[in-house]
């Protein structure tokens, strides 16, 4: 049965891992690209990234906050029932080359999509430092498989309940004065990767983001996911995810991604989602962000 849900698993209050079997996929995919997933027929379509693959068995796993209708549909299905459709892979794969010591930063959400990269850049030969953060330590998730895919973890949270309080931002900062760093990959909050991307462009670090504006067909023909990126406009679905943090214009990343009254999947989790109400469909939420804009 094509898309069967073979594995399920709470990661923390209302985020879910569900390993798909997938074979096609789970043999193409590579670290940063995502896939677009429909839970059961005429639902909308949801971007979610790849965490890991395993292309022997043929299964994908996604990590995902159920904040919506969709996600929590998808959150909601049983093991052995079937995803109606996935779509992938989309998006360009991150760039992975041997730099020497690269930092991997990502706070909340992020950390399912960083998990990938890390783990490519060490079997590329680099040395991997994780950086994560997040509220809480009941809300870090992901820890052990950032520990074995790093060759160091540092980790803060917001409440000093575990580790370091404070932001992952501060431990970058007090990282960056004491170490050499030759490249720094940021997932997460746009706040989170404008500060880092401040910090790197003022030491004269390499710095890669990747960025989640709002997609609805991921395959570059709707422009909801246009970011301003060296001056232009690029489409983050067939153009990315991943670009130059040195270039990136947040500003106008923050403007069209608070243009939608959802909380965005990834990166800008709210600390209480919203009561379960009745969701648009993602286009109709695109059309009133543009009236709005
Ligand atoms: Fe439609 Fe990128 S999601 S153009």
């Amino acid at each position: 049965m094509p898309f069967k849900i073979v594995n399920k698993q709470v990661l923390d209050e209302g985020v879910k891992r569900i390993d798909i079997l997938a074979p096609n996929i789970a043999r193409k995919i590579r670290p940063g690209q995502f896939v677009s997933v429909c839970p059961e027929e005429n639902d909308e379509h949801i971007p979610l990234t790849v965490t890991s693959s395993d292309p022997e068995r043929g299964h994908i796993s996604l990590i995902f906050p159920e904040l919506g209708q969709t996600t929590r549909k998808l959150g909601n299905l049983p093991i052995n029932e079937s995803v109606f459709s996935i779509l992938g892979p989309l998006g360009l794969p991150a760039t992975i080359q041997k730099k020497g010591a690269v930092v991997c930063i990502a706070n909340g959400m992020g950390i399912a999509q960083v998990l990938p990269i890390c783990r490519a850049f060490k079997d590329q030969g680099n040395r991997v430092i994780g950086i994560i953060g997040a509220k809480t330590k009941k809300a870090l998730i992901l820890e052990p498989q950032m520990r074995l895919a790093c060759h160091a973890l540092l980790i803060a949270t917001n409440d000093g309940s575990f580790e370091r309080r404070g932001l992952a931002t501060d431990i970058l900062e007090d990282f960056l004065g004491q170490n050499k760093v030759d490249l720094v990959y940021a997932i997460g909050a746009v706040d989170m990767m404008r500060k880092v991307c401040a910090m790197t462009a003022a030491r004269g670090i390499e710095t890669l983001v990747r960025l989640n504006p709002v997609m609805v067909d991921c395959m570059g023909m709707c422009g909801s996911c246009r970011v301003k990126v060296g001056g232009e406009m690029v489409l983050a679905c067939v153009e990315g995810p991943e670009f130059d943090g040195h270039k990136v214009d947040f500003n106008d990343l923050e403007i069209r991604m608070n243009a939608y009254e959802e909380p965005q999947e990834w990166g800008n989790r709210r600390s209480k989602p919203k009561p379960p109400r009745s969701e648009p469909k993602t286009l109709a939420k695109f059309l009133s962000g543009i009236r709005k804009s």
